[in-house]
């Protein structure tokens, strides 16, 4: 056997043994394999708790290019815990005429509490270039 033969075969026969292992620890072992952020609950989708009256939880998925949920409503004098990801790359997010101005890292939860005292239409840039429709990435709030 010439020697490009045997390399093959043994290129081969590691790649059936590797490939063996994964399936081995897949279904014998039971090992999980890590997960996008976004296949984890409460994250599968955007999702709006309303934890009391006047208490919410906002799960935002920030993702090329648009803000999910894209328009929420909330009473006025609402205490909001914001809970922001993405799938894809790194977002910004600000909310108009407040202080909130944080960072959406793809794997990572940014967390946020604001108040809104005052109705209105809030709205929600994008503040970090993420793609060519980043200056379209916007959302809203309307607290009223
Ligand atoms: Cu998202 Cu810029």
């Amino acid at each position: 056997m010439n020697t490009e033969k045997l390399a093959l075969s043994i290129a081969s026969i590691l790649l059936v043994i590797f490939f063996s292992l994964i399936l081995y620890g897949a279904y014998v072992k039971n090992i999980d394999l890590p997960t996008c952020i976004v296949n984890v609950k409460p994250f599968e989708k955007d999702t709006i708790i309303k934890i009391s009256e006047n208490k919410y939880e906002i799960h935002y998925i920030a993702r090329q290019f648009s803000f999910f949920p894209t328009e929420v409503k909330i009473p006025r004098g609402s205490i909001v815990d914001i809970y922001l990801t993405s799938p894809d790359v790194i977002h910004g997010f600000h909310i108009e005429g407040t202080n909130v101005n944080l960072m959406v890292i793809p794997g990572a939860i940014t967390y946020y509490r604001v108040k809104f005292n005052n109705p209105g239409e809030y709205r929600i840039y994008c503040h970090e270039y993420c793609g060519l429709g980043h200056q379209n990435m916007m959302g809203k709030i309307l607290v009223q």
